[in-house]
């Protein structure tokens, strides 16, 4: 390791070494038969659960790990390190799912419905996108309406990463459509009750192992209580808990980038071309400093984000910009540095005989979700400009 601004504690170190020994002992020998089946790999991400993967920053007492920010982003990046479709689903259960709850969930929501999927019994969802409404995500159609101790839903959703396996999804519709963002609410549904159905499974290029799908709702009845927070308060869940999540994906980012860096390391001293090894032509080795530069600034970047999100659990502050600088810088260092180690290999790097094209497939997503790279860009200059 290097010497970082950041001085890990003890409990820090520990949990990177038991992800470390986990994600290659576990997953690195299956990551690419998942890759190319395309099937969920539900035996490692029980085991994951058991390891308490599934809700680091859930207190005990919801069935969670109760350790910190940082734990979690070093758990991630670990597993990430080896295979981001199984780091995409540890994200969204212990982000988009897991941090709702913790801010807005009621006591009797937090045992129900939190702790059965941060003990990693239940795996969870969250459901915001919609064919026709993904960066605008105030301009959703779906409809909740109210008819006395339930709403009806109705709807189509896309996108919804863990969908096809999920116990439970924290979904957002619209209650009225009059008030625009302030007309949208969340609920927290049950994926086994009628009037939900999973849709059409999205055919996707990288993160393959993780099962992402629509899901439809034909008037799903969903009790009052089961309403996450006040009705119309829904768009600020769903960018709250977005904040949390996008941490979450500079981590998965951080760490594609990782492996990518150091798979083209380990292939420039060995590879030799012209009678040297690859790694003394300057047109690799200034590939490699760009590389490791950027991928340790990308580290700065999220392990700050994460001191920040730990410090709002007092404070009360918002992380919205240390949020979405990191996701934005990790996720195009990821994909840089996945697009460098595919050149630095050659065909090696075009070939599924090693993982770097996974790493090249996997890394286009963080650039995508939770997020593109131009939404980060509209909330940083906002929030510097004074927008919003
Ligand atoms: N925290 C708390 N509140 C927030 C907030 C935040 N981070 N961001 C906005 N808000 C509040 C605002 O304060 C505002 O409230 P007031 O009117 O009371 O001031 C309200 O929300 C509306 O905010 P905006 O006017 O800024 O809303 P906008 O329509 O201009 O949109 C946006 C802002 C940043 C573009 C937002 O729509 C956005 O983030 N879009 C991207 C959506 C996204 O990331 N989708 C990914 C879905 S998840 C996924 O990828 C799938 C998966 O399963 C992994």
């Amino acid at each position: 390791m290097s010497n970082y601004l950041f001085p890990f504690s003890e409990e820090h170190e520990m949990i990177i070494q038991t992800a470390r020994d986990f994600a290659q002992e576990k997953i690195a020998p299956v990551a690419a038969e998942f890759d190319e089946s395309g099937e969920f790999p539900h035996e490692t991400i029980k085991k994951m659960g058991d390891m308490g993967f599934m809700g680091i920053e859930v207190p005990e007492e919801y069935g969670g790990a109760g350790l910190d920010t940082l734990s979690y982003v070093l758990a991630l990046e670990e597993i990430c390190k080896v295979d981001a479709a199984h780091g995409v689903v540890m994200s969204v259960n212990n982000s988009l799912y897991a941090y709702g709850f913790l801010h807005f969930g009621t006591e009797e929501q937090k045992q129900k419905y939190l702790r059965p999927v941060a003990s990693g019994k239940a795996i969870g969802a969250y459901s915001l996108t919609e064919p026709m409404s993904g960066s605008d995500a105030g301009a959703m159609r779906s409809r909740a309406v109210r008819d006395g101790d339930f709403y009806l839903l109705n709807g189509r959703k896309s996108w919804v990463t863990s969908a096809p396996v999920a116990d439970n999804i924290v979904v957002f519709m619209m209650t009225d459509p009059g008030k625009g963002a302030k007309g949208i609410s969340a609920f927290i549904i049950e994926t086994g009750k009628p009037g939900f159905t999973l849709g059409k499974k999205e055919p996707k290029l990288g993160i393959r192992a993780s099962a992402t799908s629509e899901i439809l709702f034909e008037d799903y009845r969903c009790p009052v209580e089961n309403r996450l927070g006040e009705e119309g308060e829904g768009f600020k869940i769903a960018m709250t808990v977005l904040d949390a999540g996008r941490i979450g994906i500079a981590a998965q980012a951080l760490g594609i980038a990782e492996a990518a860096y150091e798979a083209s390391l380990g292939y420039a001293r060995e590879r030799e071309a012209f009678g040297q090894k690859i790694g003394q032509f300057q047109g690799i080795s200034f590939k490699l400093a760009d590389m490791k530069t950027r991928l340790e600034a990308s580290r700065l970047l999220t392990y700050n984000a994460a001191i920040a999100k730990e410090r709002s659990k007092t404070s009360g502050d918002r992380f919205t910009l240390e949020a979405s600088m990191a996701k934005l810088f990790a996720s195009e260092t990821a994909m840089f540095c996945a697009h460098a180690a595919v050149q630095i290999h050659g065909g090696m790097g075009y070939s599924k005989e090693l993982p770097v094209e996974r790493y090249f497939r996997d890394a286009k997503i963080t650039e995508i979700y939770e997020g593109t790279s131009e939404i980060q860009r509209l909330v940083i200059s906002r929030m510097e400009l004074g927008l919003k």
